[in-house]
């Protein structure tokens, strides 16, 4: 069974960033597979190197809409991109130097993530994107 299986509930109503934030989902669930089997290691740097991509795609993205649409909190959700950018930098700074992470890091980090920021933060522009005809 998936570690995290996608609800209707998880939707901001816009089919192009559910796709996107599917593939968080993704990610989060294939390491999370990996980690019970003992092989976490194996699919690590290749899920670091697919965050740093969501990344620069994904938040690239949301941030057009937002600007285009005069998104109040605009900012605020920048910042929480700009950190989850960091984050994924500095694991994969560190793979490369020392050859691997804790696995249980990373599952936490993007657990937090789907959580707190793809529940919590992008939930609120929901709405505002669906009025400005974005859906
Ligand atoms: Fe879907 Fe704000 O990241």
């Amino acid at each position: 069974m998936a570690y995290f299986s996608w609800a209707d509930s998880f939707s901001v109503k816009v089919k192009e960033i559910d796709d996107q934030h599917k593939v968080l989902i993704d990610m989060l669930n294939r390491l999370h597979d990996a980690h019970i089997a003992q092989k976490g290691r194996e699919v690590q740097s290749e899920i670091i190197d697919s965050m740093v991509s969501y990344a620069q795609n994904h938040f690239q993205m949301e941030e057009k809409y937002m600007q285009r649409f005069n998104y109040s909190g605009y900012s605020s959700h920048k910042s929480e991109h700009d950190q989850f950018t960091v984050k994924a930098l500095d694991l994969k700074g560190r793979i490369e130097s020392v050859g691997f992470v804790f696995t249980i890091e990373i599952l936490d980090f993007l657990k937090n993530w789907l959580q707190n920021h793809i529940l919590g933060t992008d939930m609120k522009y929901s709405s505002h994107f669906n009025e400005a005809g974005l859906c």
